[in-house]
Order: C-alpha cells, then sequence, then structure tokens
C-alpha cells in the first residue's frame, strides 16, 4: 500500500496519481486489481449508490457501512473516506468523535472533509495532531450545493481564485496531506499545485494537478445518465448489463434457460419420491 510519503514523492517526481471512488466490495476490488492509487469512499455514495439527488442525505453510519465492504475488496490500497453532511460543523468534539469512528471502523488511511472554515480548519490540525491523516477539498463542495446554489465551476474571479489559494495554504499550514480540487479553471488549478506541498487531486480542475479522481460509476457509465462535462467515459455497463438482463429475461420466457448444463440430475430414478 502507498503511504502518505509516497505520495509526497510522486508529486516530487512528476508522477500523476490516479484515484477512483468505490462503494462497496466489487468495486473495490476491481479498481485495486486495475492497479489504482488511491480510493475514496465519496459521499457521492448518496446519489450514485442510493439514487438521492444530493449528497446531504448521508449518515456517518452510511459512510462506514459502504468504506467496510470497500476495505475488505481492497485491503492494499490507500483508502480515504468521506466524513458527510453536517457530521463536522456541530461542535469540534462532535466531529472529533465522527471522525474517529470513521477512521477506527473502517481501518481507512484518511478522512477527507470539504471547505476550510475556521471549524474546518481547526479540525484538520486537531484530528492530524491526534494521528488521523485528513484530506482536504476545495472548489466546488458538493456538500454545500443549497448554498453555492448549484454545481458550478468555482473560482473563476480574481477574489474567489484568491480565496482558494489562501484557502489551499491555510489547509497545508494546518497538517492535510492532500487536496482534492473540484471543478475549478485549470490555470487556477495549476496555480495552486505549484503553491502548495501537498498533492492536489484534480476533478474537472485540469491536467495540471498532482493527481486525478473520477467517480466509479461515470468511468464505466454504469447507473448514471447523465456525465459533468469533466468525465470521460471508458466503458458502457448500462449498455452491456440491459443487453445481458434482457437476454436473460429472453431466455427464461423461451425456456432456452436453464439448460441440461446448469442443472443438477439425479442418477437413480428409483430414488425420487413417487407422485402419489
Ligand atoms: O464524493 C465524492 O465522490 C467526491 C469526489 C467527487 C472528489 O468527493
Ligand atoms: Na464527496
Amino acid at each position: 500500500m502507498l503511504s502518505r510519503l509516497d505520495l509526497q514523492k510522486m508529486k516530487r517526481e512528476d508522477e500523476q496519481i490516479t484515484m477512483i471512488t468505490a462503494y462497496d466490495y466489487p468495486s473495490a476490488k476491481l479498481a485495486e486489481e486495475a492497479g489504482i492509487d488511491m480510493i475514496l469512499v465519496g459521499d457521492s455514495l448518496g446519489m450514485v449508490m442510493l439514487g438521492y439527488d444530493s449528497t446531504v442525505k448521508v449518515t456517518v453510519q452510511d459512510m462506514i457501512h459502504h468504506a467496510k465492504a470497500v476495505k475488505r475488496g481492497a485491503k492494499n490500497t490507500f483508502i480515504v473516506v468521506d466524513m458527510p453532511f453536517m457530521s463536522y460543523h456541530v461542535s469540534l468534539e462532535a466531529s472529533l468523535l465522527n471522525a474517529q469512528q470513521i477512521f477506527q471502523e473502517t481501518d481507512a488511511q484518511a478522512v477527507k472533509v470539504e471547505g476550510a472554515s475556521e471549524e474546518v480548519l481547526l479540525l484538520v490540525q486537531r484530528l492530524t495532531d491526534a494521528g488521523i491523516p485528513v484530506v482536504a477539498h476545495l472548489g466546488l463542495t458538493p456538500q454545500s450545493v443549497n448554498v453555492l446554489g448549484g454545481y458550478k465551476v468555482q473560482g473563476k474571479d480574481k477574489n474567489t481564485g484568491a480565496k482558494l489559494l489562501n484557502d489551499a495554504k491555510q489547509l497545508v499550514a494546518h497538517g492535510a496531506i492532500s487536496l482534492v480540487l473540484e471543478c475549478v479553471p485549470k490555470e487556477l488549478a495549476e496555480i495552486v499545485t505549484n503553491s502548495v506541498s501537498i498533492p492536489t487531486i484534480g476533478i474537472g480542475a485540469g491536467v495540471e494537478c498532482d493527481g486525478q479522481v473520477l467517480v466509479y460509476h461515470d468511468i464505466l457509465k454504469y447507473g448514471v445518465d447523465r456525465l459533468p462535462k469533466f468525465v470521460k467515459p471508458y466503458a458502457d455497463f448500462n449498455k452491456v448489463g440491459k443487453q445481458a438482463i434482457e437476454s436473460y429475461i429472453s431466455n427464461v420466457k423461451d425456456r432456452t434457460f436453464p439448460l441440461d448444463e446448469h442443472s443438477f440430475k439425479i442418477k437413480n430414478k428409483d430414488l425420487l419420491p413417487n407422485n402419489s
């Protein structure tokens, strides 16, 4: 498994870091077998796995349930688990306990939090001091979608760009080990990447980040209909999967499944009960 220091080294040596989300045993297993560097158990599971229309319904228990399955499928991969909506905003004490529970119960390598408010910075520091590595997340922060007013590109003007850069530096100063940049102009992501010592992982943030992350179901076109501009799909599981299920249905209907090769047989018919 890669360590925090390996990721740091990859940034220094200009080797791209690959990250994908995973939410259950098979997705984690496939990602690890393919050779991914890091897995994110994202709270995007609320949308792609549970069918909610945003991430704000996801709970700490949801995250733990899914992250444990991911860990079983990818024992040798660096796993980051999202702290879900409001689980780190009620009080510092409650936030620490939620992070502790997620970290201890899932055996993950790090937790991830969105934003860089005073309370988030303090939490990053306290978790780091306690031995829980924290990945930060700036730009489009989906847990704040209702405040931001939609899923839009962030940091497009001088003020918001400067704030994002300053937030990134603050997060580094408070101990963050890596920074996800979501939906920011590539030029801004490049400046941030060159200004911080920790690896940046982009999603809709251009090619100059130190690594890239995408959502499992988006890459594979699996259960999702519309893809954001920043996604490149690499397969069409929807199409292949639907065709397979249609074939199964028609085989059952016309009794071409199951065949003898799928069936168990008894050699001695005398052993069968009498139908009387
Ligand atoms: O939840 C998630 O999938 C994420 C990525 C989009 C970075 O936070
Ligand atoms: Na997330």
